[in-house]
């Protein structure tokens, strides 16, 4: 057994091929967003990333600029990022106890502290969902405006905006890709947008599926080594946001994606009941383990004191689970210094630091989740 949480965890021998070869026409490019008007009912404009899809949303909005965005206080940097580059400030909304996402009363208090908020974003973190029907309409009493951000999850009915990602280790996983359904029809308009198409992206699978498969004798890791050094590795958290589209391959890949994406969830939704199931109760949260049916369920998450203890266990048995989705209320903790976050969601600075995300993805067996389940509660009882 050989796993990981991320590193090309979604693909397979065929994935790479396909990456490596398809070339994709302008026609799978048009045949998606036909695809996603009509499965999220609104304009589609497809993207290199989702976090572009969030600052565009935000700039077709045209808001004076001393408005706030409120967004979940356990985040990505990705979502921060998106809205300062459009000018506007973040504000964040603690996540509820025993959640991954906030709640209608938090949001409810926060519109009464901050009047300036014109926005907001929910997510369904991990793909565990929020209380989206009434969010909503608490957005539509108060005349803000609703982004759903879809990276974790589908979904995608009430929002003006919906955001979706297809970048590494989501759902939906074309190494890079986002989009932006504007189902809004006020804010149809926009402008056009250069195409990108990165090589560094279709040698990712094959890179990672190399990386993985000698990662336990030891070569993976200098492979890796050689290939950050070279700066050869596509990265999730590359930085370079100018928005612009993404290459028709990327769009067949993603449309494909789609097609298989009841399997996909089945699949998810097994290997999360056995995690559940199985390892100490202690280490669960309820309210999470009783949504398992409702979710994506695109990381399993369990918590634990002395996390990184846990961590280094599972990595002698080749289980590599460090990527935590998420570190810091605005992950990665790397980058919390370069926002405006004064300890504001006390709840999410807890889970953030005894949150695990265990895998759910293709290449996790139903017996590698009941091994992974015996070895996590051996480790609790030594
Ligand atoms: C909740 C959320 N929204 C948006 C993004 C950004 O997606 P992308 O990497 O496609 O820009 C992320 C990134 O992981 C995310 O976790």
């Amino acid at each position: 057994m050989n796993i990981f949480n991320s590193l090309g965890s979604n693909y397979n021998l065929s994935f790479v091929f396909k990456s490596l070869f398809t070339i994709g026409t302008k026609q799978d490019k048009t045949a998606l967003e036909t695809f996603l008007n009509e499965k999220y009912g609104g304009k589609t404009i497809l993207l290199y990333k989702g976090r572009q899809a969030i600052e565009i949303a935000l700039k077709l909005l045209n808001l004076p600029k001393e408005s706030s965005v409120a967004i979940n206080g356990f985040t990505c940097f990705a979502v921060y990022q998106a809205i300062t580059n459009a000018g506007l400030t973040a504000d964040y909304i603690d996540i509820e106890k025993g959640d991954l996402n906030f709640s209608s009363d938090q949001l409810k208090k926060k519109i009464k502290e901050n009047p300036n908020i014109k926005v907001v974003i929910i997510q369904n973190t991990l793909g565990y969902p929020a209380d989206v029907k009434d969010l909503a309409a608490i957005c539509k009493e108060n005349n803000i405006i609703l982004i759903e951000d879809l990276a974790h999850s589908v979904g995608g009915k009430f929002g003006d905006f919906v955001i979706l990602s297809f970048s590494q280790d989501k759902l939906i996983d074309a190494i890079s890709g986002g989009a932006l359904i504007i189902r809004n029809k006020k804010y149809t308009k926009t402008d056009v947008i250069t195409q990108k198409d990165s090589i560094k992206d279709r040698f990712y699978p094959l890179f990672t599926f190399i990386i993985r498969k000698t990662y336990s004798i030891g070569l993976g890791k200098i492979i890796q080594k050689i290939l950050k050094i070279f700066d050869l590795l596509s990265k999730p958290m590359d930085n370079n946001t100018e928005p612009n589209t993404v290459a028709p391959w990327y769009c067949s890949l993603i449309k494909e994606a789609f097609d298989n994406l009841d399997n996909n969830l089945d699949h998810r939704k097994k290997i999360a009941a056995i995690y559940a199931s199985n390892i100490d109760p202690k280490n669960l949260s309820s309210k999470i383990t009783k949504n398992i049916p409702n979710s994506t369920n695109l990381r399993f998450p369990i918590f634990v004191e002395n996390r990184i203890n846990l961590i280094n266990f599972l990595k002698r048995q080749n289980i590599f689970v460090s990527d935590i989705w998420y570190d810091a209320p605005i992950a990665p903790k790397k980058y919390m210094p370069q926002t405006n976050y004064t300890n504001q969601c006390p709840n999410a600075e807890k889970v953030s630091e005894i949150i695990l995300n265990l895998p759910t993805h293709r290449n996790v067996s139903e017996q590698d989740a009941m091994k992974i389940s015996q070895l996590i509660n051996q480790w609790i009882q030594l």
